[in-house]
């Protein structure tokens, strides 16, 4: 068994032979918000924080999640409600399949970073692809994220 918090809930699970954090997370509890785009670690929309560092789920092993905390894009954090937010606002959702991802790392930027600047976002975000092109805007919604937590 592994046990962990998972957006502020202990959890325990049964680990199985090879089980990604992607899977637990989207098959054992239900949690559908990170996706599996490429599975090899390129693409960002598998991200979640694990101890409060953006990681590619798709790349962890549950076995290495015991004792672990894990955010996800479920969670009620009030940073990432704002995120949410902006992210409408700005229209920075088109097929909405990077975006649990985006959120993710920009969670960890405004946290370690509470007053971003352009690069600063842009590197933050260097590690999610958006198929759907939609870079100026997602990058516009975590600076207005930010402008909105700093007021
Ligand atoms: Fe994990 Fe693409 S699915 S990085
Ligand atoms: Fe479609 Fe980003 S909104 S992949």
């Amino acid at each position: 068994m592994i046990r962990m918090t998972v957006n502020g809930r202990d959890i325990e699970l049964q680990d199985r032979p090879g089980l990604r954090l992607l899977d637990a997370l989207r098959d054992d509890l239900g949690l559908m918000g990170a996706k599996e785009g490429c599975g090899i670690g390129e693409c960002g929309a598998c991200t979640v924080l694990l101890n409060g560092r953006a990681v590619n789920s798709c790349l962890v092993l549950l076995a290495q999640c015991e004792g672990a905390q894990v955010e996800t894009v479920e969670s009620t954090d009030a940073t990432l409600a704002v995120l949410r937010e902006a992210f409408l606002q700005e229209g920075a959702v088109q097929c909405g399949f990077c975006t649990p991802g985006m959120l993710m790392s920009a969670l960890a930027l405004l946290r370690a970073n509470p007053a971003p600047d352009r690069d600063d976002v842009i590197e933050a975000l260097e590690g999610n692809l958006c198929r759907c092109t939609g870079y100026v805007q997602i990058i516009d919604a975590v600076l207005a994220a930010a402008g909105e937590i700093s007021r």
